[in-house]
């Protein structure tokens, strides 16, 4: 194919410009025109193929299959269309093309591989060829490639791993965290109680991502930090503005500028991360008595000698652990509750569940959550229908040349799996758009959330799958059954669903509704 366009768009040129010599010699002009036209589509030649101009030189290596992609913006590729929607218009693009197993695009001058499927979602999340992660610039810069998510994979994100998988997140661990959730759960029902009183109504966002972050900020730092987890706070939510922003310099070799004042407000916002966490650290080990603390920072000052990070890795590991663990168990809850308010039956049911397994007089346990099942399932049917990554959000990165579905992809190339696509596939589940519970509650089939399945996978999965989903989840079922074991909720104006893709997958208007005790009357 490559070779005839070629051939044919060169002799159009040929002829085009012999023809316009011989017609207009005693006027250059068309003769200019005509030849800058040409050259025009023989450029276009050269960018229009499928999957854009960066896949330019790899599009015809294939010896089994043919890669498809969409003809997407000379340069630009598909980057207009990303956005608030991109899941969307990448599953919408991805069906229309017949191309859900594996698609490309062009990201400018970034060759990526996008899967809408179970199966070639597999062989990129689990194999060990897509075991990187791109790097965002904004994400270098504010010392993530140094923590666990955007840290190569060799010796130190293995180490980093291991720490997390016997220590941090430890089942002995997270239960230890358990008084730490009940107290944040109270505080949360304190103030859903005075919203109302005060105002009439609750908006979720602000009472759930307050105590998502004194949740981390306690597990991460212990519960010392007065003045300075405020400004920690702040901090995180710099940092998310920051990694959010769309950045020339990613998608170009551009890196000498700085468009917006990104790379300033990342180099300021981390050297203040390194100076508060840093004190932190230093204060920490200065008081001693490690053992007798239980939180992540005193863990990592008590590794072996062998397994000792720098104070600069720690710093940039516990940033990582509060930044990551703050708005995903946030948003997913208020996904959760605006489902609540929307199925006043499903409520009922789970109320219902709650009221027979644990009764009114004792607050919600983590040991009662294995015995309701109707609730679990609620979480994993949000989690189809409103998974916080849609794209697995920070995508993986090919190590070495490799074959996806028998298609080769060349080092280098970045790989999302679009978990949305997936969950919202009917080939896959019945009546997809549909909120409907029960269909996980089915004890035959039981569909695990953790990645060994890749129907419903929001953790990610393989290697590189999410350290922190137990103790997420732990803290996401706990608050969900707290919130419905004390309240009725109602909306307060119509839910509006209306989604908005940035670092997660949050609702576009904040969720507002109505609670009222169930017990007091
Ligand atoms: C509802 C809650 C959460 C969701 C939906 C979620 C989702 C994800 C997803 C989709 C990935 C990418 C996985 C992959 O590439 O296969 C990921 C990675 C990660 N998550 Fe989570 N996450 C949640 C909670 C947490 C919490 C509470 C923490 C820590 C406190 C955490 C820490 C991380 C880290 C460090 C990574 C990077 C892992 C690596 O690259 O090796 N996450 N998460």
């Amino acid at each position: 194919m490559k070779p005839f366009m070629l051939a044919s768009i060169s002799l159009f040129i040929f002829l085009f410009i012999v023809i316009s010599y011989l017609l207009f010699q005693a006027n250059p002009w068309p003769f200019t025109l005509a030849t800058l036209f040409s050259l025009f589509l023989f450029l276009l030649n050269f960018w229009l193929v499928p999957g854009g101009f960066a896949w330019r030189n790899y599009i015809h290596y294939q010896k089994h299959k043919i890669l498809l992609g969409p003809f997407s913006w000379p340069l630009l590729g598909f980057l207009p269309q990303m956005g608030s929607h991109a899941h969307r218009k990448l599953a919408t693009l991805a069906t229309s093309l017949g191309s859900t197993r594996l698609m490309i695009i062009s990201l400018g001058a970034t060759r990526v591989i996008i899967s809408s499927h179970p199966d070639t979602a597999k062989e990129i999340l689990c194999g060990t060829s897509f075991a990187n992660r791109p790097v965002k610039e904004s994400a270098k810069l504010l010392m993530f490639e140094r923590a666990i998510g955007f840290a190569p994979y060799e010796s130190y994100w293995r180490n980093l791993r291991r720490i997390a998988a016997n220590l941090m997140f430890s089942p002995r661990r997270i239960s230890s965290f358990e008084g730490l959730r009940q107290l944040i759960a109270d505080n949360m029902i304190e103030g859903v109680v005075k919203e109302m009183n005060e105002i009439g109504f609750v908006e979720v966002r602000g009472i759930l991502r307050k105590g998502s972050l004194s949740n981390i900020m306690e597990s991460v730092f212990g519960s010392t930090l007065g003045l300075e987890g405020e400004k920690l706070g702040l901090m995180v939510k710099e940092g998310y503005e920051l990694i959010g922003e769309f950045n020339w310099s990613d998608y170009f070799p551009l890196r000498f500028l700085d468009f917006w004042g990104t790379k300033r407000r990342c180099h300021k916002l981390a050297a203040q991360v390194n100076e508060l966490v840093g004190e932190i650290v230093k204060e920490r080990r200065r008081e001693g008595e490690l053992n007798m603390k239980n939180d992540f920072l005193s863990l990592l000052l008590s590794l072996a000698k062998e397994d000792q990070l720098t104070d600069a890795d720690m710093v940039a590991v516990l940033w990582e652990m509060v930044f990551r663990g703050t708005d995903t168990v946030a948003i997913l809850l208020e996904w959760i509750m605006a489902r609540m308010v929307l199925h006043q039956d499903v409520q009922a049911k789970a109320q219902k569940e709650i009221d027979t397994c644990v009764g009114h007089n004792k607050h919600v346990r983590d040991s009662d959550i294995q015995n309701l099942p109707y609730l679990q399932a609620i979480v994993k049917e949000v989690l189809r229908l409103h998974p916080p990554g849609p794209l697995l959000s920070w995508a993986r990165l090919t190590i070495h040349d490799t074959y996806v579905d028998k298609c080769f992809i060349p080092a280098g190339t970045t790989a999302m799996v679009n978990m949305w696509a997936i969950t919202h596939d009917s080939t896959i589940w019945e009546d997809p758009w549909a909120f409907k519970p029960e269909r996980l509650c089915d004890k035959e089939e039981d569909i695990s959330i953790m990645g060994s399945d890749l129907r419903l996978a929001p953790f990610g999965s393989g290697r590189r799958v999410c350290p922190g989903r137990v103790l997420g989840l732990a803290t996401v079922h706990l608050w969900l059954a707290r919130l419905l074991q004390q309240f009725k909720w109602l909306p307060s104006k119509p839910v509006d669903l209306a989604e908005c893709l940035k670092l997660s997958l949050e609702m576009e208007k904040p969720l507002a509704c109505r609670a009222f005790s169930r017990y007091d009357t």
